[in-house]
C-alpha cells in the first residue's frame, strides 16, 4: 500500500523515480510526489490524482535537476487525496523529505508534542511527524537523528528520506511494512517492491525490521539500533522483466488471466515427483500431523477466499476440522488455538498487516505456522514456521487472479500431501487426485479458450444494477470470489450467498431483470441447486447457470450456461474460477473502468 522509490547516482533522479512509481501505482494511486536535491536545496513536487498528473507537471523529470531524490505514489490514510498531503513530507524548514509508507500510530502524541516546541503543520499526515522529529533531533549525523526518531515512533512503516545537509545520502528504514534496496554500479535505490527497479538491478537486499539503510552513489551501509553494522546476503531477482510488463496485453488482468497455465504448471509440477507430491520445504512430519486437533486457516480477501476453498476441501480429504478466520477479526476475539493447532495463513504479498498481525498472534500462542505465499522473503514468509511459495511471478493488477489460482493449486498439494501423512486416503485415492492435478492446467487452458463465449454474456448484463452469485458447498466458495471480482473492478453492486440461504432474506431483493450467476458445478448438489434456481426465476430473475459438460440438464432450469470441464470435486474450483474472473474483466472493460488499478483499492494493504 503507498508505493515509494528512491534513487542516488549519476543520472538525473526524477525520470529514474517517476519510471519506477509507475511500475508500483497498483500499489496506491490517489495522489504522488517527488523530492530532489538540485545542489542547494530540496525541490519537492506534489500533485493529487494519477502519477501522469505530476509526470506531467515536471516534464517527465526532466524539469527538476538533481541526482539524488525519493517519490511517492500514495493510497491515503491519514488526510485525504489532495496536493498537501501527498508525499513527500518535510519539516519545517524543508530540510528533510520524507516519503512513509504504514502507519505511525502514535502521531497525535508527537505532534502535540512537537507543536509545543514550535514546530508549525501543514498536513493532515501522519507522516509529517517524522519529517518534524528528524529535523528536531538532528545534531549534525542523520543516523543518529533516526534511531532517535524509531525510538518515539509507534506503528509500522517502510520510510524514505533525504536531508539538505546530507545531500550525499538517502537514509531508509523499515518496520512492518516492505522495503528492499538495490544495488547498481555507481548508483543505489530503495523500493517497495521490485518490480520498480527491475529495470536498473537484479541484485538487492530485504531489509530486516528496523534496519536502517545508508545509501550513497558507491556504497550501502546497513545499521541496527545500536549503530551496529549489520551484514547482508545479496539476493538475486531472476524473474524475466517481461514478468512485470503488459506483453501486449491491454491490461495486466488480461494478461494475468491467461498466465494461469502456466503457473498452475509452475506451481505443481516441481511438487511432484515418481507419482508422489514431495513438500521437500516444509518439515511437518505425520507425527506432527497426529498432535493437531484443528487447522485454522487465516487470510484477508481473495486469500481468505481460497481459504475458504481450503475449508471444504481439507475437512473433506483429512478429516480434520478447519476454521477460516479473517485476518482482521482473528486476534480479536481471543482466538482459541494453541499448540496442538496448525494455522496455515495464505497471503500474496506475504506482507498484509492484518494477515502478518495473526500469524503473530497464533505465535504467541504457540500454534505451528504454515504459510502459503508468492513473495519470497516477505515478512509472513519469514516468520513462519514453515512456507510453501506460490510460483505465479509478480502479480500487478490489483484484482488477484493468477496468484489465486496457484493459492486453490497448493491447497490442494497440501490436502493430498497431508491426508497422505495422516493416513486418511489410500495410495489408489492419492494416485487419482495426483492424475486430476495434472491435468488441470491443461483443462484451465481449455476453459480459456472459451473466453468469446464469456464476453458475450459480459456484453448481456454490463449494465447489470445488483447481481447475486448464489452457490453450494464448494460454488458458494465460488461464489465469494466471483462477487468479489466483479464488485472490485465493476463497482457493480454484487453478494454472494449458498444457495440454501437466500430464501432466509435476500430472496426479497430479486426482482424482474435482477441477474442471478447461478454455481451448480458440484454434481452431488445440482438437484437442490436447481431448485434455488427455480425459487428466483419464479420471482423474475435471469440466470446464468455454471455446470461441467455433459451436465446439459442445466439449460431447463438457467437462461444462459457456462459450462467448464469435469475433474475431481475439490478441484472444480479451479476451472469454475476462470469464467468468473473473464466475466469481471469483460464488463468492466464495457463499462470503461481502470481494470488495474480500481478506485479505492490496493494491491498490497500494509495498513490494519
Ligand atoms: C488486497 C487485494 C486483494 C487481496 C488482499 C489480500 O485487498 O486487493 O486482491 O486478496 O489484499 O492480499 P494478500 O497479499 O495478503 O493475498
Amino acid at each position: 500500500m503507498c508505493g515509494i522509490v528512491g534513487y542516488i547516482g549519476g543520472d538525473q533522479a526524477a525520470p529514474v523515480l517517476l519510471s519506477g512509481l509507475e511500475k508500483l501505482e497498483y500499489r496506491g494511486y490517489d495522489s504522488a510526489g517527488v523530492a530532489v536535491y538540485d545542489g542547494t536545496s530540496l525541490k519537492v513536487v506534489k500533485a493529487k490524482g494519477r502519477l501522469k498528473v505530476l509526470s506531467d507537471l515536471i516534464d517527465g523529470g526532466k524539469k527538476t535537476p538533481g541526482t539524488i531524490g525519493i517519490g511517492h505514489t500514495r493510497w491515503a490514510t491519514h488526510g485525504a487525496p489532495s496536493d498537501i498531503n501527498s508525499h513527500p513530507q518535510v519539516s519545517d524548514s524543508g530540510r528533510f523529505a520524507v516519503v512513509h509508507n504504514g502507519i505511525i500510530e502514535n502521531y497525535m502524541a508527537l505532534k502535540e508534542m512537537l507543536v509545543r516546541k514550535g514546530k508549525t503543520f501543514v498536513s493532515e499526515t501522519d507522516t509529517e511527524v517524522v519529517a518534524q522529529l528528524l529535523e528536531y533531533y538532528y545534531q549534525g549525523d542523520i543516523l543518529d537523528a533516526m534511531i532517535r526518531v524509531l525510538q518515539k515512533v509507534e506503528g509500522s512503516y517502510a520510510l524514505g528520506v533525504i536531508s539538505q545537509d546530507n545531500p550525499d545520502e538517502l537514509v531508509a528504514v523499515r518496520k512492518d511494512s516492505p522495503l528492499i534496496v538495490g544495488l547498481g554500479e555507481g548508483e543505489n535505490y530503495i523500493a517497495s517492491d521490485v518490480p520498480a527497479i527491475l529495470n536498473k538491478t537484479r541484485d538487492i537486499y530485504r531489509l530486516n525490521d528496523r534496519e536502517i539503510v545508508v545509501l550513497r552513489r558507491d556504497s550501502v551501509k546497513i545499521y541496527n539500533m545500536d549503530k551496529e553494522l549489520v551484514s547482508k546476503e545479496v539476493c538475486h531477482i531472476d524473474w524475466d522483466v517481461s514478468a512485470a510488463e503488459k506483453g501486449g496485453y491491454e491490461h495486466f488482468m488480461a494478461k494475468e488471466i491467461m498466465e494461469q497455465p502456466k503457473v498452475l504448471r509452475d506451481t505443481i509440477s516441481p511438487r511432484l515427483k515418481d507419482g508422489k507430491i514431495v513438500l521437500d520445504s516444509i518439515s511437518l512430519t505425520a507425527e506432527d500431523l497426529k498432535s493437531f486437533s484443528k487447522i485454522c486457516i487465516v487470510a484477508c480477501g481473495s486469500a481468505y477466499h481460497v481459504g475458504v476453498v481450503a475449508k471444504y476441501v481439507f475437512e473433506k480429504v483429512m478429516r480434520i476440522p478447519v476454521d477460516v478466520d479473517l485476518a482482521s477479526e482473528f486476534r480479536y476475539r481471543d482466538p482459541m488455538v494453541d499448540k496442538s493447532t496448525l494455522v496455515l495463513v495464505i497471503s500474496q504479498s506475504g506482507e498484509t498487516a492484518d494477515t502478518l498481525a495473526a500469524l503473530r498472534e497464533a505465535k504467541r500462542r504457540g500454534a505451528r505456522t504454515l504459510s502459503i505465499v508468492n513473495v519470497v522473503g516477505s515478512s509472513i514468509a519469514n516468520e513462519s514456521d514453515d512456507v510453501i511459495y506460490t510460483w505465479a511471478g509478480p502479480e500487478i493488477a490489483v484484482a488477484t487472479t493468477k496468484a489465486y489460482s496457484a493459492q486453490l493449486a497448493v491447497v490442494y498439494l497440501l490436502a493430498i500431501y497431508m491426508g497422505q501423512l495422516n493416513g486418511k486416503l489410500d495410495s489408489q485415492q492419492v494416485a487419482s487426485y495426483i492424475a486430476a492435478l495434472e491435468k488441470l492446467p491443461e483443462q484451465v487452458e481449455e476453459v480459456l479458450q472459451d473466453k468469446e463465449n464469456v464476453q458475450y454474456l459480459a456484453s448481456l448484463f454490463f449494465n447489470a444494477r445488483d447481481v447475486f452469485f448464489i452457490g453450494r458447498n464448494l460454488d458458494y466458495a465460488m461464489s465469494l470470489e466471483g462477487s468479489l471480482k466483479l464488485k472490485e473492478i465493476s463497482y457493480i453492486h454484487s453478494d454472494a450467498y449458498a444457495a440454501g440461504e437466500l430464501k432466509h432474506g435476500t430472496i426479497s431483493l430479486i426482482e424482474n431483470g435482477t441477474l442471478v450467476i447461478a454455481l451448480a458445478t458440484q454434481n452431488p448438489l445440482f438437484d437442490k441447486m436447481m431448485s434455488n434456481v427455480k425459487e428466483v426465476k419464479a420471482r423474475g430473475a435471469i440466470v446464468l447457470g455454471m455446470a461441467v459438460q455433459g451436465n446439459t440438464q442445466i439449460e431447463n432450469f438457467a437462461d444462459h450456461v457456462i459450462y467448464i470441464p469435469e475433474t475431481c470435486d475439490i478441484m472444480l474450483p479451479s476451472l469454475a474460477v476462470i469464467p468468473l474472473q473473464l466475466f469481471s474483466y469483460y464488463v468492466s472493460s464495457m463499462k470503461g473502468c481502470d481494470i488495474d488499478k480500481p478506485r479505492n483499492l490496493a494491491k498490497s494493504v500494509t495498513v490494519e
